[in-house]
């Protein structure tokens, strides 16, 4: 009878542990035959109360059987996780890939990048100055004195500080020009530098109007440098920007700092000087200011009269970035829009 039982019993546990098709039924399975409280277990369990004769006969049985199943059941545990590892292992060689999606250098960055690997290729240094300023640098040294009218062109952000007094008075930056005398108190010519950086003015904005944009001052001082110079570093920087042979225009202007003082312009990036509506049929776009370094801006660095001779520049970074990238709105740069930032 009972040796009728345990066959049954194996029989029974093969094959319900062969259709298992997950490690939870298998799981489940290990209890009922092989468990503590399972119908093998309190058989063996019940041997002592046995004859000798009977023991000898179930005892064996009883074991070899639970062996079996127990060994079955390894077996077919070790299948199903074979079968979950590759499940989880399988590539889909064909499946469209996943897209990951990273940041990249805003616009503005990449342009001033570019524009400062040009310069340090023909030999300049890269300078820095704050963008909190003393009104001594902005404007004073750079023979702006007060209520001159140069400052109303620049109307400027002051800022409340105990200093805010005297002439050390503190304002946010209105050009990168404030960096020139800094940088002449500390240096001595020969030198070239430019001075890319954040600049800041108090203006109502429109398309081609903002508060805070960029700007890029160039600053070469020596024994004897001219505008000749100016005008050949100006067009090999402009051809290497654009891509293409550019020309450099001069037109007189009025800057403090500079004597004689230029506006110069570019030939035409789009019709190349012919003519269009990008440049109003000029052959012309505006883009900086420019001159032969005032010989009071030296003095107010501590140079000698007359000892040196320079030029300086200046332009705007946004307005170089609208004109190679056909960008048409200026708000655009600190939109803070991913629409517009993702395209470049
Ligand atoms: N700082 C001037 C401005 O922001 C631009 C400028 C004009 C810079 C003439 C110069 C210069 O270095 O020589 O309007």
């Amino acid at each position: 009878m009972l040796e009728q039982e345990i066959f049954n019993i194996k029989t029974e546990a093969l094959k319900n542990i062969s259709h298992s098709s997950s490690i939870e039924d298998l799981k489940f399975w290990r209890v009922q035959y092989l468990g503590r409280k399972s119908r093998l277990n309190e058989i063996l369990k019940g041997l002592k109360d046995f004859s000798l004769e009977k023991r000898q006969k179930i005892g064996p049985l009883a074991n070899t059987i639970k062996k079996e199943i127990a060994d079955f059941w390894e077996q077919k545990n070790r299948e199903l996780e074979r079968s979950i590892d590759w499940e989880k292992e399988k590539i889909d060689i064909t499946a469209p890939g996943k897209k990951v999606s990273g940041g990249h250098l805003h616009i503005l960055t990449q342009v001033q990048n570019e524009i400062e690997d040009i310069f340090i290729a023909m030999g300049f240094e890269i300078a820095d100055g704050p963008e909190v300023e003393k009104e001594y640098y902005n404007f004073n040294a750079l023979n702006i004195p007060p209520h001159h009218p140069a400052r109303d062109s620049q109307d400027t952000f002051w800022l409340k500080s105990d200093e805010n007094k005297g002439t050390d008075k503190i304002l946010l930056r209105t050009h990168t020009s404030a960096a020139q005398v800094r940088y002449m108190e500390k240096n001595f010519p020969p030198f070239r530098i430019i001075v890319p950086g954040r600049i800041f003015r108090r203006e109502a904005t429109d398309a081609t109007h903002e508060h805070t944009f960029h700007q890029f001052e160039a600053l070469v001082v020596g024994d004897d440098v001219n505008m000749r110079h100016f005008k050949h570093l100006a067009e090999e920087f402009f051809s290497r920007f654009f891509g293409k042979k550019i020309k450099i225009r001069l037109r007189p202007s009025y800057f403090p700092f500079v004597e004689p003082g230029f506006e110069f312009d570019i030939s035409c990036t789009v019709c190349g000087g012919i003519g269009c509506a990008a440049c109003k049929k000029t052959g012309w776009l505006e883009v900086g200011g420019a001159g032969m370094v005032n010989q009071e801006v030296f003095r107010a660095a501590g140079y000698l009269p007359r000892q040196y001779q320079g030029f300086a520049w200046g332009f705007g970074i946004e307005r170089l970035a609208m004109m190679k990238y056909k960008i048409d709105d200026v708000r655009l740069f600190h939109s803070g829009d991913l629409r517009f930032i993702r395209q470049f």
